[in-house]
């Protein structure tokens, strides 16, 4: 049976990928896309959701918009990752594909209370929508199998040194998640850098030969870009779909259990997840933390699902 999935986006080059590989993979059953302002404005950001899910045919899966500015401070984008559009690269048509009229937060509620098995979370952006469902709609705590989110780092950060940026943006919702007592597994960077887009990969995006494989390769070159002038990386690491990967095979993320806890007041680490990964707290095992890829079968998921998209009409 696949499993029910809710996936939380601010598209961004990787959630754009991540809603692809959550479509198309038969293992998991997308039931609603909701979004939230991170990598750029809400507004842009829900553009490029519709944008994504009108290139690709997705015109059955409900988008909702959710927060435009994290609980407790202002929002921080990442136009010099993302660039202007927060998905530069391609030039997409206007989309075709509609915004449902619930906000965010009412349709994922609306949708795990109406599935029969509890569905998982897979938040790959700002923590903010997920944090708001909890505050405003405790009752569906028992319909939450998990939360799979990509956010947070064992090591260091990519917006501060020790802050990745989801977690960064909104520090206070993030720890609300992480703090909630349901089964939360943390994809951070260490692992989402062990898929990095290499040419190899681009080829095989490439091969596939259908408009939406180009529409990938122009998005992958583009976030290649922009990662190779900010950090020197000779390819982009594509977080967003390491989370959606490890429900799909939770064989293909290997995790380890560890206490997780989000530094909301430091000076200079505000947003940092404080990964103990060695016991020295004495804190309870609360998290489930991805420590290691299997690459090789993870872009055969990824690349597969692109591919199966077929041509649209
Ligand atoms: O730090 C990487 C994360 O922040 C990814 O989810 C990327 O899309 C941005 O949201
Ligand atoms: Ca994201």
């Amino acid at each position: 049976m696949p499993v029910p999935i809710v996936l939380d986006v601010d598209p961004g080059h990787d959630d754009a990928l991540a809603i692809l590989l959550a479509r198309a993979d038969p293992r998991v059953d997308l039931l609603a896309i909701t979004v939230v302002a991170g990598n750029q404005t809400l507004e842009k950001c829900v553009l490029n959701t519709r944008r994504v899910c009108t290139v690709a045919g997705i015109d059955d899966v409900p988008i909702a918009a959710g927060a435009d500015t994290p609980l407790a401070r202002p929002l921080r984008i990442a136009d010099d990752v993302h660039g202007e559009s927060g998905l530069d690269g391609p030039a997409f048509g206007e989309p075709t594909v509609a915004l449902d009229g619930r906000p965010a937060v009412q349709l994922i509620a609306e949708t795990l209370r109406a599935h029969p098995e509890p569905v998982t979370l897979i938040p790959t952006g700002p923590l903010t929508n997920i944090a708001l469902l909890l505050r405003e709609h405790p009752d569906v705590r028992s319909r939450i199998r998990e939360i799979v989110l990509m956010g947070g780092s064992t090591g260091r950060g990519n917006v501060t040194p020790y802050a990745e940026a989801n977690i960064y943006v909104d520090p206070e919702a993030a720890d609300e998640v992480f703090s909630s007592g349901l089964d939360v597994t943390m994809v951070g960077l260490n692992i989402t850098h062990q898929a990095l887009v290499t040419d190899d990969v681009v080829q095989r995006l490439r091969a596939i030969g259908t408009p939406l494989a180009d529409t990938c390769v122009q998005m992958m070159t583009f976030f290649g870009s922009t990662y190779g002038e900010l950090w020197g990386m000779p390819a982009p690491p594509l977080h967003d779909p390491v989370a959606v990967a490890r429900v799909i095979d939770p064989s293909l993320v290997r995790c380890v259990d560890a206490p997780v806890v989000v530094e909301t007041r430091g000076e200079h680490t505000a947003g940092a997840t404080v990964v103990d990964l060695h016991h020295l707290s004495g804190r309870p095992d609360t998290t489930r933390v991805a420590v290691e890829l299997d690459r090789e079968r993870f872009w055969d998921v990824v690349v597969g699902a692109v591919a199966s998209f077929p041509p649209l009409p």
